[in-house]
């Protein structure tokens, strides 16, 4: 093993992995220009305190997942764990408020989170980030959760969207006495840690993957019962929109997220082969005002783009590739003819390797060679070029004059 190895979780993306995660990137970005989203590129490092007021102190990001350090100044500062915050923030000190009535922006690059890294998981990862402000109408979660289904669909992937509604300031404090009350009367078959948080955090308590907890939380009491008429009014409007969509859709009264700015409607799509979330997000109308901004509802998603590019099976495949094979002295005509093909748009890849006829199909083939295009003296003298087809192993002569 060489001895210089890439920091735990951090890992590198290139080959199939990596044509995959850009189809992916691809797919959502050409989905957010027809939705009309609007590009923003957030700094990767905020101050600490962004994350901690907007995720919350109590949340296992915080607590025990961010890469912090400090400037030469002695500032806090982190690696964002995520993008909303940093969103939120933007939208606020560049008052992107002011100029338009609600504001539709998305991001990509990387999240860095110290988690345990395995398939899947790791501590450097990437997000393709969507944040609506400034409207409280159920619409706007419902046409999220449509884009989310059509970038699902497209990619063929087998995914199940759920849905909840933790509530509002209105109405989440009497559910939050009552789960707790519950958990205290299910206190002994609790996990060590969810012991801990069911003061401190109850709802996470219902996200709990140990067996003993999935158990004791069966008959919990649930959000939805203890919704106030506002959040009920939109959580039945979001389904009335999304069965007119015709959007498929699972509720889980027991969904909540690890982020603690949510409200209202919250959503994750799980992968039904791998149970793994891909895609993730909800509703969040206090966190502007949290950072100092004017009062604005908001809502939105995060994809994770690495899991969601897991989960895909084959991608189109790619444009085929000409390979130029050089035979004898005869570089300068098989560099007018790759130029020529390029400038025609197609994919070239000029041989850098000497070597005979077997040889160079040899290459052809681990390059992934569509094509060779076959240049030897004859051909240059002649004012023509080979080109064979390596599936049909079928030969033509095509007429060709440098004009370099
Ligand atoms: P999140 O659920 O923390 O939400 O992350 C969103 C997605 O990022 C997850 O569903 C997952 O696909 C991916 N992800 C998270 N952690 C990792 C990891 N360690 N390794 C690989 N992938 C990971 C948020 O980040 C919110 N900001 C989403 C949001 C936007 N809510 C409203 N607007």
């Amino acid at each position: 093993m060489p001895e210089f190895q890439s920091v735990r979780g951090f890992h590198d993306l290139y080959g199939e992995e990596l044509k995959k995660f850009k189809h992916v990137s691809n797919l959502i970005r050409e989905k957010l220009r027809v939705y009309n989203f609007e590009e923003i590129i957030l700094p990767v490092v905020e101050y600490a305190e962004v994350f901690q007021r907007s995720i919350g102190e109590a949340t296992d990001i915080v607590q025990k997942e961010m890469f912090t350090f400090q400037d030469r100044k002695g500032r806090w500062l982190a690696l964002r764990p995520e993008g909303t915050a940093g969103a939120v923030r933007a939208y606020v000190q560049n008052k992107l408020y002011a100029l338009k009535p609600y504001v539709k922006v998305f991001y990509e690059g990387p999240m860095f989170r110290y988690e345990r890294p395995q398939a899947g998981r790791y501590r450097q990862f990437h997000q393709i980030g969507v944040e609506v402000f400034g409207s409280l109408d159920p619409v706007v979660d419902a046409e999220l959760i449509q884009l989310v289904y059509e970038i699902l669909s497209e990619l063929g992937v087998n995914v199940v969207i759920e849905i909840n509604s933790i509530g509002c300031k209105v109405c989440r404090p009497s559910y939050r006495e009552a789960l707790v009350n519950y958990l205290e009367s299910v206190e002994g078959h609790l996990c060590e840690v969810c012991y801990d948080r069911k003061d401190r955090n109850p709802l996470r308590v219902l996200d709990c993957k140990v067996p003993t907890c999935k158990e004791a939380v069966k008959e919990a009491p649930k959000m939805v019962d203890y919704l106030c008429q506002e959040c009920k009014d939109h959580y039945s409007k979001l389904k009335d929109y999304l069965s007119l969509l015709s959007i498929p859709y699972r509720e889980n009264p027991y969904l909540v997220r690890g982020l603690d700015y949510y409200t209202k409607t919250v959503f994750e799509a799980v992968s039904t082969d791998l149970d793994i979330t891909v895609i993730a997000g909800g509703r969040y109308d206090y966190l502007v005002e949290e950072l100092e901004g004017p009062p604005t509802p908001a809502v939105g998603f995060a994809v994770g783009l690495e899991r969601l590019s897991m989960l895909l099976k084959e991608i189109p495949p790619e444009e085929p590739l000409y390979f130029v094979a050089p035979f004898g002295d005869v570089m300068d005509y098989s560099l007018a003819v790759a130029k020529a093909l390029r400038l025609e748009g197609r994919r070239v890849e000029l041989s850098y390797r000497k070597g005979g006829l077997r040889k160079q199909l040899e290459f052809a083939n681990k390059l992934g060679a569509r094509y060779v295009v076959i240049v030897g003296d004859e051909e240059k003298a002649g004012g023509f070029y080979t080109l064979k087809d390596m599936e049909t192993g079928e030969q033509f002569r095509i007429e060709f004059s440098p004009a370099m």
